[in-house]
């Protein structure tokens, strides 16, 4: 299986899967998994006695209710009926923007539950809002809010449900179906089996409600086993089940990572597509399938729910191993959330726009930062360049076929025994003059840092790790939890462990520091791949670690899954940050992630397959994982098993191209396929592609800079664009990208001539290519797919800023000059926009900026068509205060004053323009054509600096 050279390798084979195929017994269905089973059975017995029960949980009479009629929110008291004796206590809690935090906990209980998970998704503590009106009665409590008052939330008191209304309607129901259940803690001893009676005539619920409620069973409290493998649950039964109900939106995304449709299908109920929930337990998935529930590498426990009049949102924020089941109903969809252990903490995001949730949504776990400029580039992989002269090899192939490329990747065999930061020197014996023959064509490496860690004494790394004590340990809760993955016996770090943070950091320091081992045999530039963070584990159960090992604080793994791949990618962050002074952008690929791991860099959908399948639900994967705010997302180019055809590869880079992170990548067993491998017209085609990603660099950049601002995502499907129209909500395999105008639809089947693209607007599209002006018939407009067309179009009202000299790399674009793309609507207008940065360092957050803002104004003429159209430049940095203290002369504006704007394409004028000059008065070179139904004018050379105003007048009459 494995190529020569890599022997000790083989050992490892063992323990990985053999068939070639998704191997589902590896992973628990939801009846292999107590707690899920519990949880829906208990909704299974809901079902059946809709009208004959309530849930048992209820509030304090309203009198022991701490609240003033205007404080946030509240902490009360809440009782199950079915077990008096134990307490819970509920905080409801309104922000300032209207986001509503409901927890729930048990107190005084035998033990703690893990209520960690929100400290690490969040990026700090929400302001609370000081304009909420309470009312109270016997009842319920009741809070207005929202800036147009328009907002309630009504907590119920018995049963206990909470209701967040808009305008009068129902948004969001906790507990409405009554499924709210926290298992409490109890030991063995105490805890007796529910007695299973039935009264003459009447039914276990009316006899005896706990048992009922709970099952008779006490399925699976105290261990478990799956496979060969006994997870021994020393706390016991704790799960934590909740309904969570959006009456009146249609459709529901996001609960990423998943390989499925965007607009997430049903799991239970008549309208089923799967017959098991979704489920969110980070996991290393050999050959994962294409269409499932199953999860996958990541979990970010966010949902969308969204219809014509609203969307909101629901976070909750749990790390333990979650089930979600999906019920289309009526008008809306029911969830029900079934968790392994930890607190209730759920936040409510009360929209009302796509926009406003991801503004929210922000607000609680930060945006991800604005990358390196460079990372926006293209990246070439694969499992594994197998020494220095090989990159040296594939770098010179790709110049002297003119390829662009920005980054070449080492993958597991550069480290001697799988021992990461360790070079195997006799095959990179000079890994720092390999590095930099990379950068000297400022081009950058990424070297891959796994988690696991050999078990060796002569490996410095794991040595200290051990000295330090910052190892996870086993459930004896004593030494260090030791399982198999690359290097064969490994330990992990705990990165839960402060005591491993500067640990962590030394590490990559690329000059030795009081005599501490450090990466020297690096460089500052290198970007630092995380993979098998899960954490995959080849010998534990479901691939990764056991759950009752132990982290630092006490807490068993079980509390902590989710989280733990999000702590290893943060503290490769920081650490790969720590490595410059000043600061510069650090780059950080993870393929495991929760809520909140935007902060910390890229993420990539993991061993994808080589098949058109793959192709295009990594394009649905890469949309529903900017819907969890994690915008700087792409999937393996080429898929990472297999060996694709050239027609398949050629389609996979548009799908890349059009990805926010384009990385090529393949497993050691693929042949190898760098593009310029390829024979023609394949080579030609792919070099097209990589040169019209590079071309667009400026968009993509642009779309980054409002993404680190606001979280709206780069990729945006239907449902964000236009809100309202229902007919394009479960459409997932077409997206504009940013606000730039561009709607794109890759192509992901084989032999396609022609694709009809979906249009929600009655406004003119135009083809990018052909400058073809396109009005939607019937909604839609067809378009050539041929292989070497890409489906591609610029919406009416639009401005692309593109650099269009073909490049090595991108950071030798940086004196090149601007085409802009002015697309006219139907009524003559357009705007768009460009942002500017050095691409590296935290200068932007200086004013070191330029970020303009490009106009196109029709006015009407005698007749009836336009008269006169103005395209102007305008200082955008300057009017938005967002980036900083901002000076139109800063130290970058000056750097790029060379840079011109060299053409100009205005597409949509019917008539051919009498003049075109500056408004400064000097005429201008341009050629007019009728293209089609709409004209194209072509103005050359305007010779105007893009840090500078500037205006263009072309008059038509
Ligand atoms: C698994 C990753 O998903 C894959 O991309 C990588 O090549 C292998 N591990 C080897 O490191």
């Amino acid at each position: 299986m494995r190529s020569p050279g890599f022997p000790g390798t083989l050992l490892l084979l063992l323990f990985l899967p053999t068939a070639l195929a998704f191997k589902a017994p590896d992973f628990k269905t939801c009846s292999q998994s107590g707690f899920c089973r519990r949880g829906r059975a208990l909704s299974a017995r809901a079902q059946e006695s809709s009208s004959s029960w309530h849930s048992p949980y209820s509030i304090d009479p309203p009198e022991f209710l701490a609240l003033t009629p205007r404080s946030p929110g509240f902490t009360t008291n809440v009782h199950s009926s079915i077990h008096p004796n134990v307490k819970f206590v509920l905080d409801v809690i309104i922000h300032e923007d209207g986001v509503v935090r409901v927890r729930m906990d048990e107190v005084d209980g035998l033990r703690k539950r893990y209520d960690e998970a929100a400290q690490w998704a969040l990026v700090g503590e929400p302001l609370l809002s000081s304009d909420v009106h309470w009312k109270v009665d016997a009842k319920k409590a009741k809070a207005v809010f929202g800036p147009k008052k328009d907002m309630e939330l009504v907590v119920d008191f018995n049963p206990l449900k909470i209701t967040l209304f808009r305008g009068g309607e129902e948004q969001v129901v906790l507990n409405g179906r009554g499924l709210l259940h926290m298992e409490h803690f109890r030991t063995k001893e105490d805890s007796k089996p529910a007695e299973h009676i039935e009264g003459e005539g009447q039914s276990v619920l009316q006899v005896n409600p706990a048992a009922w409620f709970e099952g008779d069973a006490q399925d699976a409290f105290w261990d478990e086993t799956f496979s060969t493998w006994t997870d021994t649950k020393p706390k016991g039964p704790e799960s934590l089940s909740l309904d969570i109900t959006f009456p009146n939106h249609a459709h529901v995304y996001g609960i990423t990572q998943h390989a499925t449709n965007l607009s997430l299908p049903s799991t239970t109920g008549p309208t089923a597509k799967y017959t098991d929930p979704f489920r969110l337990y980070n996991a290393d998935v050999f050959e994962y399938l294409e269409d499932s529930p199953v999860s996958l590498y990541g979990s970010i426990p966010l949902m969308h729910a969204h219809s014509a009049t609203s969307t909101v949102a629901v976070f909750n924020a749990l790390a333990s191993e979650t089930w979600i089941d999906i019920a289309h109903v009526e008008k809306g969809v029911e969830t029900h959330w079934i968790s392994e252990s930890g607190i209730l903490d759920v936040f409510l995001l009360p929209g009302p726009t796509p926009k406003d949730v991801f503004t929210q949504y922000a607000h609680l776990t930060g945006t991800a930062p604005l990358p390196a400029h460079w990372s926006l580039g293209y990246h070439q992989c694969r499992w594994n360049y197998v020494s220095s002269d090989d990159i040296r090899g594939v770098q010179n192939r790709f110049d002297e076929d003119d390829f662009p490329v920005d980054v070449f990747w080492l993958d597991i065999e550069y480290a001697e025994d799988h021992r990461y930061f360790m070079w195997n020197k006799k095959t990179f014996p000079d890994p720092v003059e390999m590095t930099r023959d990379v950068e000297a064509v400022e081009r950058k490496m990424v070297v891959i840092i796994d988690p696991h860690l050999k078990r060796a004494n002569d490996y410095p790394v794991y040595k200290r790790a051990s000295e330090l004590g910052v190892l996870v340990k086993p459930k004896s809760g004593e030494g260090e939890y030791e399982g198999w993955c690359w290097p064969g016996s490994s330990s992990w770090i705990d990165f839960f462990h402060p005591g491993s943070w500067d640990f962590w950091i030394s590490l990559f320091k690329t000059k030795t520091i009081d005599g501490q081992w450090s990466w020297t045999e690096s460089t500052d530039n290198v970007g630092i791949w995380n993979d098998m963070n899960e954490p995959s584990v080849f010998n534990g159960p479901e691939i990764t670690m056991p759950k009752d090992n132990v982290h630092y604080g006490g807490w068993e793994h079980r509390d902590v899954h989710n989280i733990n791949g999000m702590l290893f990618a943060n503290h490769t962050f920081q650490a790969a940050e720590a490595r410059t002074d000043p600061p510069r952008r650090p780059f950080v690929l993870t393929r495991a992630f929760y809520a909140g791991s935007q902060r910390f860099g890229a993420m990539w959908t993991g061993d994808n397959l080589g098949t058109w399948e793959h192709m295009a639900v990594g394009i649905k994967m890469v949309l529903a994982n900017g819907v969890g705010g994690m915008p700087f997302a792409g999937s393996d180019v080429g898929g990472f098993f297999g060996n694709p055809e050239p027609e398949m590869l050629v389609r996979w880079y548009v799908v890349g191209a059009f990805s926010p992170f384009f990385r090529a990548h393949a497993h050691i067993d693929t042949k190898r396929r760098e593009p310029y491998l390829l024979d023609e017209p394949y080579k030609s085609l792919v070099r097209d592609i990589l040169r019209l990603r590079y071309s667009m660099l400026p968009v993509w950049y642009t779309a980054f800079r409002e993404t680190s601002e606001s979280g709206v995502p780069i990729l945006r499907p239907q449902y964000m664009m236009f809100p309202e129209d229902e007919a394009g909500f479960g459409i997932d395999d077409q997206y504009y990208v940013g606000s730039s105008g561009l709607l794109v639809k890759p192509v992901t089947q084989k032999g396609v001539k022609e694709v009809s693209v979906y249009i929600a607007e009655d406004q003119v599209y135009y083809d990018y290519f052909t400058n073809h002006a396109h009005r939607p018939k019937n909604r839609h407009i067809t378009l050539p797919a041929n292989l070497d067309q890409i489906p591609l179009l610029i919406r009416g009202g639009s401005i692309i800023s593109t650099r269009e000299r073909p490049r090595r790399s991108s950071p030798l674009m940086k004196h090149d000059p601007f085409t802009l793309r002015i697309a006219l609507d139907n009524t003559g207008n357009a705007r768009g926009e460009v942002y500017l940065d050095d691409g590296e360092t935290y200068g932007y957050g200086r004013g070191d900026v330029v970020w303009r803002g490009f106009g196109a104004e029709s006015v009407k003429g005698k007749g009836k068509g336009i008269g006169m159209v103005r395209i102007s430049s305008v200082d955008l940095a300057a009017a938005g205060t967002e980036v900083g203290a901002y000076n139109p002369g800063n130290e970058f504006a000056r750097s790029v004053g060379d840079v011109r704007v060299e053409k100009l394409v205005v597409l949509g004028l019917r008539k051919k323009p009498s003049s075109v000059a500056l408004e400064s008065g000097r005429e201008l070179e341009w050629e007019y054509a009728l293209e089609g139904e709409a004209g194209v004018l072509v103005v050359k050379d305007p010779a105007v600096r893009v840090v500078d105003d500037w205006a263009v007048v072309v008059k038509l009459e």
